[in-house]
């Protein structure tokens, strides 16, 4: 074979794909009792979009992008996330002029080049939720309660949620000059990416994965020694609220997100149990309180998140989470002739119209043959049709369970199998 999978990207097939369908279908029904409604964007999009909201000096955008001209020689980029091109969907479709709330939930590929490694992938898939409108404290932490509720619903253990504000406008601001001032003169210590940082996002060298053990970082500022009292009291009840939810969570005073959009809340629900992916984020978001605006919008704050779907994933077969998801075959069809076969496709389909999932041997296979293929997908019953049931206008059907068999009329097979599938 010449031909392989590019690297950090993953084939899902028969049950790996129903898994991965099954957390869909999960999250979907949760959002949609929180009233959410789905938005598709494409996957492609102007490259500007992603430098504009992660922020020129992201690591998604200095190197994590999937970016090239197209043949009309502009500059396109695979998103790399949701958010931004959930916000320009927002805006050039005006979705803020019949609701001071507006919810939506995605769920699609993303683009990263990241180095692959466990739960790190180059094209891995997000479910995510972006609302837009001001609700305050409230909004921010139903949109926190909306994701535990899901990790519930999927019956994930071993989980913590992260939280931190990192202010708004002005708090980040004092923030920032007092990290600059703090780190300089000490930069030569640190990593290249670290170096940049200081000049145009001092925030990020604390959540460095190169440098976030230094000392230096650990007895770095604080952020509650700059906030505003706004952004103080917002956190202070979004965590009020959280626990009266009995919400469990750890106010993590490191925690400031790898994209440059957030404004005060931002958490992180990570992996708490030993494992090859102990401490990484299986979701997390944050308020995004200026992007609208900053894509040349009105002024409404936004709130989101996404889960990565494959850490969800390995995270659920390791907790053994996934039930009954094989594939499993009501009935099989045995003809025992071509003529018999077209009886039998008949049937097939009325059968499937009930929604009963029913396969049959397409090729001129022995009884034997076709008994075998049958054993493999262990169906509830076996149908066999042949010469004799034609002209008498009967079947013979086998219950697999309890090895019986009787024979009915051809009309009364829907009647005798919907009871009982
Ligand atoms: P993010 O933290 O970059 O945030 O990604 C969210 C989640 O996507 C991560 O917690 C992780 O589970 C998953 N993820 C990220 N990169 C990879 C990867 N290379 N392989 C596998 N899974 C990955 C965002 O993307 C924001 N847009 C979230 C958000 C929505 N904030 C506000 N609204």
């Amino acid at each position: 074979m010449n031909y392989q999978k590019l690297k950090g990207t993953l084939d899902f097939f028969q049950e790996e794909a129903t898994k991965l369908r099954f957390i869909e279908e999960k999250a979907k029904s949760v959002l949609k009792t929180f009233g959410f409604e789905e938005i598709i964007t494409p996957i492609i999009e102007a490259t500007d979009i992603f430098v504009r909201s992660s922020g020129d000096n992201s690591d998604i955008v200095t190197k994590e992008m999937y970016t090239f001209l197209d043949r009309g020689n502009r500059s396109i980029t695979l998103r790399p996330e949701g958010t931004a091109s959930v916000v320009r969907s927002f805006l050039e479709n005006k979705l803020y002029v019949n609701s001071t709330l507006a919810k939506f939930y995605y769920c699609g590929p993303m683009f990263r080049y990241e180095r692959p490694q466990a739960g790190r992938y180059r094209q891995f898939m997000q479910f995510g939720i972006e609302v837009f409108g001001e609700g305050g404290p409230f909004l921010e932490a139903e949109v926190i309660i909306s994701a535990y509720k899901l990790l519930v619903a999927l019956g994930i253990k071993g989980i913590k949620l992260k939280i931190n504000t990192i202010g708004d406008f002005a708090s980040r601001k004092d923030y920032a000059d007092k990290l600059k001032t703090y780190f300089t003169g000490q930069i030569d210590d640190f990593c290249p990416d670290c170096k940049k940082r200081l000049e145009k996002n001092p925030l990020r060298i604390l959540d460095c994965k190169v440098d976030s053990g230094k000392e230096l970082v650990l007895k770095a500022p604080k952020i509650k020694d700059s906030l505003s009292l706004t952004s103080l009291n917002n956190f202070n009840e979004v965590t009020d609220i959280l626990t009266t939810m009995a919400v469990p969570f750890q106010i993590d005073e490191s925690l400031v997100r790898g994209l440059d959009y957030y404004t005060d809340t931002v958490f992180e629900f990570i992996l708490d149990i030993p494992g090859e992916l102990q401490g990484l984020a299986i979701c997390a978001g944050g308020k995004y309180a200026d992007l609208v605006k900053n894509f040349g919008g009105p002024d409404i704050p936004g709130i989101g998140y996404a889960f990565g779907v494959e850490r969800i994933m390995s995270v659920m077969t390791s907790q053994d989470l996934f039930t009954n998801l094989t594939k499993q075959t009501d009935i099989v069809m045995i003809c025992l002739d071509p003529a018999s076969k077209k009886m039998g496709l008949q049937l097939a389909n009325q059968l499937r119209d009930e929604n009963m999932i029913v396969e049959m041997d397409y090729k001129n296979y022995s009884l034997k043959q076709q008994f075998k293929l049958a054993d493999k997908v262990n169906p509830r019953y076996i149908i066999i049709i042949g010469e004799e049931e034609r002209n008498n206008g009967m079947i013979t059907i086998k219950n697999t369970k309890n090895n019986t068999q009787e024979k009915i009329k051809k009309e009364q097979l829907i009647a005798y199998t919907k009871g009982k599938i």
